[in-house]
């Protein structure tokens, strides 16, 4: 899977996660999502990042069959919604709709209930074969923590929103220690981020966009990136990020965005 275009990282469980990833979240279910899933294979993306509360699998899935890439080629994640009771049956509906036999990864979508209920059947539907990698999204260090001490298969990624000014270093810390992958939601702050003085000033520097420098930061700090767009020119500029370098001194000026202060929180403020 590791093509120059779709850098990987590994997975705790020996599989591998391409890097880059297209997020679908407030894509709606129908042709829009079906194009940015086609064009974002087109452009080399060889993740796509959905989820079963996002209403898209449908689409994810036909815009993975027209595109004509071979299923084996794309990594696709999905997401149990935890305000259903049982990780198997909702990922067998998941697989139906996205038109594939296995995701690559099943991730709890938020602790809804607690962090550990759903994590034993998330356990089964990787034993059964439908789910090959199985991870978790906005948990907290201490909400890992109680997974990990019940699991018999441990989390393999925690995705959480994340970027300059969402750093989360205490999280990313306790990831690396653990073995887990983190992914980045939200990398452009939905978009919010792109308007930072800051950013602006490093990418004329660079003779980059904002939304490049912002995904580069992610690629530098070994974070798996999900940036979310519908426009085709966009899904193709945010995959032009691993043929340059931002500096140690970019780096650090980034790092200077943080509004967490490092925090070991997944988020400042749950939905759930
Ligand atoms: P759109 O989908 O209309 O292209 P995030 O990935 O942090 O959730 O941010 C997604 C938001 O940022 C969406 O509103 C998306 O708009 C916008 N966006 C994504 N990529 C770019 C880009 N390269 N330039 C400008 N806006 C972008």
């Amino acid at each position: 899977m590791d093509t120059p275009a779709a850098p990987t990282l590994p997975l705790a469980d020996g599989h591998t996660i391409p890097v880059l990833g297209l997020g679908v979240w407030q894509v709606p279910n129908g042709p829009e999502c079906v194009d940015a899933v086609r064009w974002a294979l087109e452009a080399g993306y060889r993740h796509i990042d959905t989820a079963q509360a996002y209403g898209n699998e449908a689409s994810v899935g036909r815009g993975l069959d027209e595109s004509g890439v071979p299923r084996e080629d794309v990594f696709v994640t999905t997401k149990f919604y935890p305000r259903s009771k049982d990780p198997v049956a909702a990922v067998e509906e998941s697989l139906k709709r996205l038109g594939v036999d296995q995701v690559d990864l099943y991730i709890i979508h938020w602790p809804q209930r607690g962090p550990t209920w759903a994590w034993p059947g998330m356990e089964r539907a990787h034993e059964l074969g439908y789910a090959r990698s199985i991870g978790v999204s906005n948990f907290s260090v201490e909400e890992l923590d109680e997974v990990r001490a019940i699991a018999d298969v441990a989390p393999v990624v925690n995705q959480v929103q994340l970027s300059p000014f969402e750093h989360r270093r205490a999280l990313i810390e306790t990831h690396r220690r653990h073995g887990i992958v983190t992914e980045a939601y939200s990398p452009l702050g939905t978009g919010r981020h792109l308007d930072d003085a800051t950013v602006g000033e490093i990418a004329g520097r660079v003779g980059r966009t904002p939304a490049q420098v912002l995904l580069r930061w992610c690629v530098q700090n070994d974070l798996v990136v999900l940036p979310k767009s519908t426009h085709r020119e966009r899904i193709v500029e945010n995959a032009q990020i691993f043929d340059f370098t931002l500096s140690d001194d970019d780096m650090a000026l980034l790092d200077g965005l943080d509004r967490t202060r490092g925090t070991d929180r997944a988020r400042e403020s749950k939905w759930w």
